[in-house]
């Protein structure tokens, strides 16, 4: 039902007004996409249904001494699509797109009861300590 594929910077900038408004279901926040697009180690997954963008994560590849880890921010399927697999098809795809980045983990944090829940039946735990300070 979904096809899902990493976006090029010519598909950000297509469906950059899209892509701001599904971010726009995440937060109320102003979201200033452009320069994403170009970033280094930085892949934006896209889940179409036909020509519509539908669902986006958008990962960092993380670079570490003792091995990579993709961190997911920006995580959201469009309302009117939810419960359908959109999320379980990105995600499946996204950790293909890991291990094709030699990562072997992937991070992220979440405090929506909702995504917990679908994160969790995705086979994803939360660890023991994360350390955090707001600057
Ligand atoms: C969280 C979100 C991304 C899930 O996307 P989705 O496409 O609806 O999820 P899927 O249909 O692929 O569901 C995957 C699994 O999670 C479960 N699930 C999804 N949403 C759920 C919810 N609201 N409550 C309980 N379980 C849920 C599904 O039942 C499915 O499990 P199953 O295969 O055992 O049935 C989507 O609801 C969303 O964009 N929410 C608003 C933004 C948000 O919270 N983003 C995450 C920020 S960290």
């Amino acid at each position: 039902m979904f096809t899902v594929k990493v976006l090029t910077a010519t598909d950000c900038r297509k469906e950059e007004e899209r892509i701001v408004s599904l971010l726009g279901q995440l937060s109320d926040k102003r979201v200033l996409f452009a320069p994403a697009i170009e970033a280094v180690n930085v892949y934006h997954i896209g889940a179409y249904q036909g020509e519509t963008l539908v669902g986006l994560i958008m990962s960092t590849k993380m670079v570490g001494w003792f091995g990579n880890r993709l961190y997911l921010d920006g995580v959201v399927v469009d309302v009117a699509y939810r419960r359908m697999g959109c999320l379980q098809k990105m995600i499946r795809f996204t950790e293909e797109l890991a291990v094709s980045l030699d990562c072997y983990a992937i991070i992220f944090t979440s405090s929506r009861p909702s995504a917990i829940v679908a994160y969790r039946k995705l086979g994803y735990k939360t660890p023991t300590t994360a350390f955090r300070k707001d600057l």
